[in-house]
C-alpha cells in the first residue's frame, strides 16, 4: 500500500517535473524541491504545522536540506535519506552568521545552527528551540547563584533578556557584545530608571549625567569602567557591585576587625587613609595642628567613617561615577526623604565645608 502510494507520486511528480523541464523552469534546485512537496509532507504532515514555520518548509522546500533516494519516497523512512545538518545547508539563504572577529564557540559545534534553532518551525519566536533565556542557560549559568541574596539585573530577564547586550551569533567586540562596553551601559543608563520593588517605588539614578560633570572618578572615564566594579549579571554585593561596599547612607563600625565594608574603594585607594597615626602623604582630608613644636595630624576621614558613632559612608561626600565638586565631592547626598547639600571649597592647604552636616568648618594642612 505504502509503496504504491509512493510511486503513484513519484510518478505525478516526475510527470510534473518534466513538463516543466520542458518550458525550461526547472533548472535549479526549488524547482526540484516543490517537485519533492508533495511526497514528503504526504507522510511527513508535522513539519508545516508549527506556529512559525521555516520559510522554506511552510514553501514545501525540503530538498534544499535533504536528499531523498527513491526508495525512501517508494516505501517510506527510515533510510534512503541524506540530510545536511551543518550551517552550509543554511547558508544556501542566509548570511555568514560567523563573521566579524568574535564568533559564538557555540557555532563551531557540530549542529550548529539546529542547536538553537528548529530547521522546521517552532512554538517560539526566531524557530527557536526553547524560549531564550532557558535556551542561554543550557549552557551558560551567567547568573552567580548568591545573586539572590545580593543583587540582580533586570536587564538579564527583561525585554530582549540576554540579547539586550549580547549578539548569539558573532560580532566585533570582545564578549559577543552589541556595542562598546560604555556605550552599551550607557545607552539604558542615560536616564533615571524607576522600578517597583514590592509596594516601593525604587529609582536608579541618571549615570550618563554624572559623567557630563567637570570631575568624573578616574575608572568611570575608561572603556571597560563600568564592570571594573559592576558584574554585569548578578552579584552577591549589592548594585551589582564586583566587591562590598555599604548601601546605607551610615552604617555601625563592624565588630569583626575582617569586615571589608569598603572593599571596593580599596581593591584600588590604600586604607591607610582610614588609620589613626598617619603621614603627610596618606590622605589630604586632615587637620593639622601645632603642639608643642611637632605637627598633630587629625584625619578627617576616619573621624567621619570610623570615629563617630554611626560611620558615614564615603558615598556621602563623593560620587563614583562624578561629581561637580574637586575630589569627587557631592554637591547633594540622597536621604529617603529630602537632599541635604553639600558646599565645598577647595584650598590649596586644605578646604571648606559651607554647607554640609554642620556649619562652615576648615581644615588646613601644614606640610
Ligand atoms: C511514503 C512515505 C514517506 C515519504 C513520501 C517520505 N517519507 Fe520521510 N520518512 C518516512 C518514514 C515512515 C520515516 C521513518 C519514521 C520517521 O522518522 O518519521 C521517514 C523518515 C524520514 C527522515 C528521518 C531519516 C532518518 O534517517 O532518520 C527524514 C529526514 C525524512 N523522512 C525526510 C523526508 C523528506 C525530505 C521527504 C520528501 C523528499 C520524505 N521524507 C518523504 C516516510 C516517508
Ligand atoms: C533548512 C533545512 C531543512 C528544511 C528546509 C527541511 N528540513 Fe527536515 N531536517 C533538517 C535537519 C537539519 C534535520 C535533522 C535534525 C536533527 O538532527 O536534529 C531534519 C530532520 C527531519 C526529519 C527527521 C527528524 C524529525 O524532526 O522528525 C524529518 C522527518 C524531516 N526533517 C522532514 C522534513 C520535511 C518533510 C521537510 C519539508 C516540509 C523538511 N524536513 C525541510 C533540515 C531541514
Ligand atoms: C531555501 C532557503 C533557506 C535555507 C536553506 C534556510 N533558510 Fe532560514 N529563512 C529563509 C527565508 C526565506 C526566511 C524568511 C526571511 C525573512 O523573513 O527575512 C528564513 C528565516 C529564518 C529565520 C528567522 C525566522 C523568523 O521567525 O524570523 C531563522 C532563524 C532561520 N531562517 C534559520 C535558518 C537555519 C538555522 C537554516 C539552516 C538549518 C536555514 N534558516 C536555512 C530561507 C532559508
Ligand atoms: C546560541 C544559539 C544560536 C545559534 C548557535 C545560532 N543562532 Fe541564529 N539566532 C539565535 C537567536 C537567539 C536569534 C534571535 C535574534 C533576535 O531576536 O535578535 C537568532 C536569529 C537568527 C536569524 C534571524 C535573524 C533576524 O535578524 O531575524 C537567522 C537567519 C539565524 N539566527 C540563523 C542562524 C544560522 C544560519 C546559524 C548557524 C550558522 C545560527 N543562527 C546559529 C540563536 C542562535
Ligand atoms: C549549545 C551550547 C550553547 C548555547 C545554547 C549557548 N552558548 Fe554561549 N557559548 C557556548 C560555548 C561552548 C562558549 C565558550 C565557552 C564559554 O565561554 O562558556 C560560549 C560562549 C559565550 C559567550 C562568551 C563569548 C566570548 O567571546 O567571550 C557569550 C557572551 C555567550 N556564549 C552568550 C550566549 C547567549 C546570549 C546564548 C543564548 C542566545 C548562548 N550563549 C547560548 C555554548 C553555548
Ligand atoms: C546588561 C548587559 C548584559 C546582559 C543583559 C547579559 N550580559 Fe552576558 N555579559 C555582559 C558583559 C558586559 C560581559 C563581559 C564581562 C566582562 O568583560 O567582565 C558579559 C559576559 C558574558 C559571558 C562570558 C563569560 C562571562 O561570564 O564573563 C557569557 C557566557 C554571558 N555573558 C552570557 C549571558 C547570558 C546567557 C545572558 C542572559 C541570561 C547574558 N549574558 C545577559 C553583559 C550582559
Ligand atoms: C537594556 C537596558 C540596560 C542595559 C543595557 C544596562 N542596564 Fe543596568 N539596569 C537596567 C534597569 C532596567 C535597571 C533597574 C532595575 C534593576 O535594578 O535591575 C538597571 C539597574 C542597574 C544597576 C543597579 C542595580 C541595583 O541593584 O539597584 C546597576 C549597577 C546597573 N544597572 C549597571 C549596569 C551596567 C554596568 C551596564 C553595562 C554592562 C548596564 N547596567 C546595562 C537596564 C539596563
Ligand atoms: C569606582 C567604581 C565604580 C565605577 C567605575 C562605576 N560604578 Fe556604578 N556604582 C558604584 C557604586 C559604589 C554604586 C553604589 C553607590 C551609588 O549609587 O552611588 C554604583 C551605582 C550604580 C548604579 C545604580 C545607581 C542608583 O541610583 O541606584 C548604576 C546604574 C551604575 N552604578 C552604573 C554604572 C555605569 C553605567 C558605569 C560605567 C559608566 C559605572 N556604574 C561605573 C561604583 C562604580
Ligand atoms: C578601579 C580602581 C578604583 C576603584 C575601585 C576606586 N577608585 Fe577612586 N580613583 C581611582 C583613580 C585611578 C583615581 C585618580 C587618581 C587618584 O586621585 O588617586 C581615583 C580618584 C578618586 C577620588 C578623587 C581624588 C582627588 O583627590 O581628586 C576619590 C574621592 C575617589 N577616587 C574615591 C573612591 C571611592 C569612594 C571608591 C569606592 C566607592 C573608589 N574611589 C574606588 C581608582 C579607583
Ligand atoms: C565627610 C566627607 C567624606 C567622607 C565620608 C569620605 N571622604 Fe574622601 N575626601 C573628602 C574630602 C573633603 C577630600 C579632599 C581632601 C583634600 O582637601 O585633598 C577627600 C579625599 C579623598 C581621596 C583623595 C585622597 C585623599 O585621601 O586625600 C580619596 C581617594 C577619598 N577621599 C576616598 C574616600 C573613601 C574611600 C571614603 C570612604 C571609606 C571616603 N573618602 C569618605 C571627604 C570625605
Amino acid at each position: 500500500m505504502n509503496s504504491f502510494k509512493g510511486n503513484s507520486r513519484l510518478l505525478i511528480c516526475c510527470t510534473l517535473a518534466f513538463v516543466l523541464s520542458t518550458v525550461g523552469w526547472v533548472t535549479n534546485d526549488r524547482a526540484v524541491a516543490a517537485e519533492n512537496t508533495v511526497s514528503c509532507t504526504d507522510c511527513h504532515d508535522d513539519k508545516q504545522n508549527t506556529q512559525y514555520a521555516h520559510n522554506p518548509v511552510a514553501e514545501g522546500e525540503c530538498t534544499v536540506c535533504h536528499e531523498p533516494e527513491p526508495v525512501h519516497l517508494e516505501e517510506g523512512g527510515p533510510g534512503g535519506m541524506k540530510t545536511d545538518r551543518t550551517a552550509s545547508a543554511c547558508y544556501q539563504c542566509h548570511d555568514n552568521m560567523a563573521a566579524g572577529s568574535t564568533v559564538h564557540p557555540a557555532l563551531e559545534i557540530e549542529g550548529e545552527c539546529i542547536q538553537c534553532h528548529n530547521p522546521h518551525g517552532s512554538s517560539v519566536e526566531k524557530l527557536l528551540v526553547k524560549p531564550l533565556i532557558s535556551l542561554c542557560q543550557e549552557c551558560h549559568e551567567p547568573v552567580p547563584a548568591e545573586a539572590a541574596a545580593g543583587s540582580q539585573h533586570l536587564a538579564v530577564t527583561e525585554g530582549k533578556g540576554c540579547l539586550n547586550c549580547h549578539n548569539p551569533h558573532s560580532g566585533n567586540q570582545a564578549a559577543l557584545l552589541n556595542a562598546s562596553l560604555k556605550t552599551l551601559c550607557l545607552g539604558c543608563h542615560d536616564q533615571e530608571i524607576t522600578t517597583w520593588e514590592g509596594d516601593e517605588i525604587e529609582s536608579v539614578k541618571n549615570i550618563k549625567e554624572k559623567l557630563d560633570l567637570p570631575y568624573v572618578h578616574e575608572p568611570a572615564t575608561e572603556d571597560d569602567g563600568c564592570t571594573t566594579c559592576h558584574a554585569p549579571h548578578g552579584s552577591k554585593h549589592q548594585k551589582l557591585l564586583t566587591a562590598s561596599f555599604p548601601g546605607k547612607n551610615y552604617y555601625k563600625p563592624g565588630t569583626d576587625p575582617d569586615e571589608k565594608i569598603f572593599e571596593l574603594c580599596f581593591t584600588c585607594h590604600d586604607q591607610a587613609m582610614l588609620n589613626k597615626d598617619i603621614s603627610s602623604t596618606d590622605t589630604g582630608f586632615r587637620n593639622d595642628t601645632l603642639q608643642n613644636g611637632t605637627v598633630v595630624r587629625n584625619n578627617l576621614h576616619r573621624f567621619h567613617v570610623v570615629n563617630v558613632v554611626e560611620g558615614r559612608s564615603c558615598n556621602i561626600c563623593h560620587d563614583p561615577h562624578g561629581a561637580s565638586q574637586p575630589h569627587n565631592l557631592r554637591s547633594k547626598w540622597t536621604m529617603k526623604t529630602f537632599e541635604p547639600t553639600l558646599l565645598f571649597e577647595s584650598r590649596p592647604d586644605g578646604g571648606e565645608c559651607l554647607k554640609s552636616c554642620h556649619r562652615p568648618k576648615t581644615y588646613q594642612r601644614l606640610d
